[in-house]
């Protein structure tokens, strides 16, 4: 976090929340921008899943400060927020009058990689709905794995799988390319090889680190490729049920990777083929693409267990009688996503239930 005091500028406004402040992250934020002869203005109101109240409120604080920098310091929900504080200032802005500020990201989880990305998750009347914009993306984004070390047990493994989710999504991509192929393939291996030790041990300094690299290579994976239902099953059933973003991805991963390959069926299509490569990078047996698709699952499997994630909706406290009854909106909201279209394979709004019903028991 030291590079804030190599800055130049004259007024920060930082995004963040009440844990960053109590934690002491915003002060020493503070601290190295003063160093740098900056003013700062502090928006700590910031909340897991943010929307647009926390926007419009965070914008109105930015106008207020004249600010020329913006830093965005925590999780995802800040780091997306200090987006969408940047998207509508320069939306509803007068474009003569409005100049750009320099945008600076520290994560404080590694889980989204909105560090590095065009992307921003803003909930509007009760529906996640996604910004995307080259113009938000972080002109600098700071790794500093210290900012990570307090990061609640539940919390690792929420991120940590949404940092494969992201990876794995990336991988199968109708976009996928050999760029995003060599970010995709590197993130996954060092989520197999260090999360668990994340989860168990938050004093591992070198798996920490090891795990926000992970998290932002699979973010600049992604904002190149954009993602997969994976995304939009998650994102329409984590608003629903107020399921933290990182559970909703790792309850539906296993359907959704079913559904991609077309394991009842065929199993040889693209996604298949995808899936057995990487079965195959991480050394499973996959000498056929079915056999490497099995691998893979039981791989992701093992590792939600080490994780301890619940194994069904179920077990996730959802009532049966509600989850039923929002079946339909949460797959139309699905299909409706700004990821759906860059999956391996198409959906109907049908094969959509299917998906939450097959992960509910
Ligand atoms: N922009 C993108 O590309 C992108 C990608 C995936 C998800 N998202 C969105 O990001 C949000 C989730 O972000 P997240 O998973 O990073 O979680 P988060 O930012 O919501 O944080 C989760 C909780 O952990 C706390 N926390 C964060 N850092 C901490 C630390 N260092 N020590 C102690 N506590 C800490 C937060 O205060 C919060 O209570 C969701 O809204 C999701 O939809 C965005
Ligand atoms: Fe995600």
């Amino acid at each position: 976090m030291q590079f804030l005091k190599e800055i130049s500028g004259s007024r920060a406004f930082i995004v963040s929340d009440a844990i960053m402040e109590k934690l002491g992250y915003l002060q020493q934020a503070i601290c190295y921008l003063k160093e740098a002869g900056i003013d700062t203005t502090a928006f700590t109101e910031v909340r897991p899943d943010p929307d647009t109240s926390v926007v419009t409120e965070g914008l109105k604080r930015f106008r207020e400060s004249g600010a020329d920098i913006l830093v965005a310091l925590g999780g995802g929900s800040a780091i997306d927020t200090a987006k969408g504080i940047l998207y509508f200032a320069w939306k509803l802005g007068d474009d003569r009058a409005f100049h750009k500020p320099l945008f600076i990201a520290i994560p404080s989880t590694s889980g989204t990689g909105s560090e590095v990305t065009d992307f921003s998750v803003i909930t509007s009347d009760g529906e996640k709905v996604c910004i995307v914009d080259d113009y938000i993306s972080p002109d600098i984004a700071i790794l500093d794995s210290t900012c990570i070390q307090h990061v609640p047990q539940r919390v690792v493994a929420d991120t940590g799988i949404d940092v494969l989710v992201h990876a794995i999504e990336a991988y199968v991509s109708v976009n996928a390319t050999d760029f995003t192929d060599a970010l995709a393939e590197k993130a996954i291996k060092i989520i197999f090889e260090h999360l668990e030790t994340c989860y168990k041990n938050s004093e591992d300094s070198a798996a920490r680190d090891k795990v926000q690299n992970a998290s932002c290579m699979a973010g600049m994976a992604f904002t190149n490729t954009n993602l997969g239902i994976n995304h939009s099953l998650a994102h329409a059933f984590g608003a629903t049920f107020h399921i933290p973003h990182g559970r909703s991805n790792a309850i539906l991963l296993t359907g959704v990777l079913e559904y991609n390959s077309n394991l009842k069926g065929s199993a040889d299509g693209y996604a298949a083929e995808r899936y057995a490569q990487l079965a195959a990078v991480l050394g499973l047996p996959a000498r056929t693409h079915r056999e490497g698709v099995v691998s893979f699952i039981q791989a992701v499997e093992q590792l939600k267990k080490k994780l301890d994630v619940e194994t069904s909706i179920r077990a996730l406290g959802v009532e049966p009688e509600l989850f039923e009854r929002s079946l339909e909106s949460m797959a139309q909201s699905a299909l409706a996503d700004r990821c759906t279209p860059s999956n391996p394979r198409q959906p109907t709004k049908e094969d959509l239930i299917q998906i939450y019903q097959r992960c509910y028991e």
